[in-house]
């Protein structure tokens, strides 16, 4: 009788463990982390931060604390979006990413300016951004783990060459124009560092699976932490579409930083249907496009082989977060279909594709 009860049990526990895992965040909690960016809606709208609760186990502020967000004007602080999004995830138990402490977009423009609309000094720039990234980072240091502490210094395109005949990476940005070197860069890294010793800091780009982007984030981050730059890891923002970047890029770019830094993080990832990608929306939301079973296939293809990368370097990818929770919230509008719920915030077949793995 006692046998035949272990025997039942046993076969009860062999069909528990054969079922799907009921989430996400259950799929990959061996691997890494799954992530996703949310606005206000996400986390107020109740059926909408259930399923954030269900799914994932890090989050990203997609907006709301960008300095621009938060840092309007010199003397003024809006806090109140940042924080919202903060005390979801102190409440639920859920990991914030920060995002992202400097940047040439959503920035404090009037950081780069004296008060007749002429470029500060370095040093006045300097000290402005260290008094953001430390206020900023004091702030949420008890709920966020890791920032991005720059994001997208590094230009798209052909090579250029500075006036003294050396090669030149770095996107022409106001940071650039009055610095005149990836100086910086080392400070912001420097600042964050001080005012958070325990925060994992990442330098985040696009288009990071491109070789020869993929190159000079390489000698970059190479080169700063040869000179002891307190960088910890590598975000790949992972705007990608149904047509690229390969498997064999995407795999080769993350061994390449897997060689430099110890935390690989895939930040924003959502796969377009058209054959857009990087971090700006280019020409078009796909308005009216209808999703065929081609490009559905192709899609799920791609997730497929962005995961299987990811799960070969779950020794140094920490998290995987996607860029907004539905097809609805996406940045990239919802005809480009590209995340794993729908705009009723339903999964997609490719959901699955991504949650089952073999
Ligand atoms: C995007 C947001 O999703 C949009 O709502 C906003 O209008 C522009 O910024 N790379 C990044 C993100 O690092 O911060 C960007 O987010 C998308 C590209």
């Amino acid at each position: 009788m006692r046998k035949l009860l272990l025997l039942a049990l046993a076969a009860v526990a062999l069909t528990a463990s054969a079922q799907p895992p009921s989430s996400l965040k259950d799929a990959y909690k061996d691997l890494f982390m799954m992530g996703v960016a949310v606005n206000q809606r996400n986390i107020t709208d109740s059926a909408q931060s259930a399923l954030v609760v269900r799914e994932f186990s890090s989050m990203t502020a997609e907006n709301d604390m960008k300095p621009a967000s938060v840092h309007p004007r010199p003397d003024t602080w809006t806090w109140e979006r940042a924080d919202r999004i903060a005390d979801f995830c102190r409440h639920h138990g859920i990991k914030l990413r920060g995002h992202t402490l400097m940047w040439h977009n959503q920035m404090c423009d009037w950081m780069f300016y004296d008060a007749d609309h002429r470029f500060v000094s370095k040093d006045t720039l300097f000290q402005r951004m260290r008094q953001h990234i430390h206020t900023v980072v004091n702030r949420y240091k008890d709920i966020v783990y890791c920032w991005d502490v720059f994001n997208e210094c590094i230009a798209d395109g052909p090579r250029r060459l500075d006036a003294d005949g050396h090669d030149q990476p770095l996107r022409e940005s106001k940071f650039y124009q009055i610095c005149h070197s990836d100086e910086f860069i080392r400070k912001a890294f420097e600042y964050a560092r001080e005012a958070d010793p325990d925060a994992l800091l990442f330098y985040n780009d696009y288009n990071e699976c491109d070789p020869v982007k993929c190159d000079r984030i390489c000698t970059m981050i190479r080169s700063m932490k040869a000179d002891g730059v307190p960088i910890d890891g590598i975000g790949m923002q992972g705007h990608y579409n149904i047509y690229g970047p390969s498997e064999a890029d995407i795999e080769n770019a993350v061994s390449r930083y897997a060689d430099i830094v110890d935390h690989i993080h895939m930040t924003e990832l959502d796969i377009r249907v058209n054959r857009e990608m990087g971090g700006q929306l280019q020409h078009s939301d796909n308005a009216g496009a209808t999703l065929t079973d081609t490009l559905l296939r192709r899609q799920q293809a791609q997730y497929a082989a962005v995961f299987r990368v990811m799960r070969r370097h779950a020794d140094k990818v920490d998290c995987v977060t996607f860029w907004n929770l539905s097809d609805r919230d996406s940045w990239l509008g919802p005809d480009n279909y590209p995340l794993l719920f729908d705009r009723n915030y339903q999964p997609k077949p490719v959901y699955h594709t991504v949650r089952d793995f073999e």
